[in-house]
């Protein structure tokens, strides 16, 4: 193997794992190592005590092609895998690296008005709403059918001064989506820590106020600000959970105020359906086997 041609090792961990997991990389000699989460297959709602998807990430690290990988996998020690992790080194051949970094999260259009861009690209149109967004460990990067749809619906739905919850904020992608499209302020709710620092980064780097932007636990007492008082209320995150949160995701709802719900599978809308009866909840789009609902409040 010559040295113009680089090798990429992809490792897939647990979330857990992965700051050690970089530093060890690092240790190792790679140049670059990037996270993703590992969610971009349909998902089944995972049973009691099962990891979320969401929380597997996929580490790819980037080495020259004179690095001997090899004795270097087989040495790699087990408390930095997830059980049965797939672990795959190819050789990037007369590609520029960079290219083939890039290749993977280019910048991808959402809706009229909106572009989800990679923070080192150049957005296609500069008059478009851009948001800046990169692979990191909170689920959110816009290339999931489930965020997708949502950006979709949020260009079309939000037309300036709303006040919207995003319910399982992960990356903060949709509630930043909607400040950036003209809503006058958010709210990101996540149960994972690890999401609401990514939420707070992403704001950060989108130039996003932080006076119009909350980002809070569930339980948190701040939450009750917002309920009977939010125009817009979206959640993707599935349809268990989504079935729990009823009453929650509508009691934050002000009268005529919009719901949009995702991480339900097509076959599961019906129980969604029944669950949320109140605010009319119908089925709005599809996209690979997920589909988006959406629904109303009486005013
Ligand atoms: C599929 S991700 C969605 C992230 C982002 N909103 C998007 O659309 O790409 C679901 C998020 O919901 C969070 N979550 C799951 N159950 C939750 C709950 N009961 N309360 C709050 N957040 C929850 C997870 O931690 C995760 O960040």
């Amino acid at each position: 193997m010559s040295s113009e041609e680089w090798q990429e090792w992809v490792l897939e961990t647990h979330s857990h794992h992965v700051e050690l997991l970089e530093d060890w990389f690092f240790a190792q000699g790679a140049l670059a190592v990037s996270l993703e989460d590992n969610a971009d297959e349909p998902l089944l709602e995972p049973g009691p005590g099962e990891t979320p998807v969401w929380q597997n990430v996929k580490v790819t690290a980037l080495f020259t092609g004179d690095v001997d990988l090899e004795p270097i996998r087989a040495e790699i020690p087990d408390a930095l895998l997830a059980k049965n992790s797939r672990s795959d080194i190819t050789t990037l051949r007369d590609r520029a690296w960079e290219r083939v970094w890039m290749d993977d999260f280019s910048p991808i259009q959402m809706g009229p008005r909106l572009w989800i861009c990679p923070s080192w690209s150049e957005p296609p149109d500069a008059s478009a709403i851009n948001v800046y967004l990169d692979p990191g460990l909170a689920f959110g990067t816009g290339t999931h059918a489930t965020t997708a749809m949502c950006l979709a619906a949020l260009d079309d739905a939000v037309r300036g001064g709303e006040r919207v919850v995003d319910y399982g904020c992960g990356s903060g992608i949709l509630a930043i989506a909607a400040l950036r499209l003209g809503a006058s302020s958010a709210l990101g709710v996540d149960n994972d820590p690890q999401a609401l620092t990514a939420s707070r980064d992403n704001a950060e780097r989108n130039q996003i106020e932080a006076s119009s932007l909350e980002i809070l636990f569930p339980e948190s007492p701040g939450i009750d600000a917002w309920v009977g008082g939010s125009d817009l209320v979206v959640a993707n995150i599935l349809a268990g959970p989504l079935l729990t949160l009823a009453d929650e995701l509508i009691a934050l709802m002000t009268p005529g105020a919009k719901l949009l719900l995702t991480g339900i599978l097509t076959e599961q809308a019906p129980e969604l359906i029944e669950r949320y009866a109140t605010v009319n909840l119908q089925v709005s789009d599809t996209r690979d086997g997920w589909v988006l609902m959406s629904g109303q409040r009486a005013r």
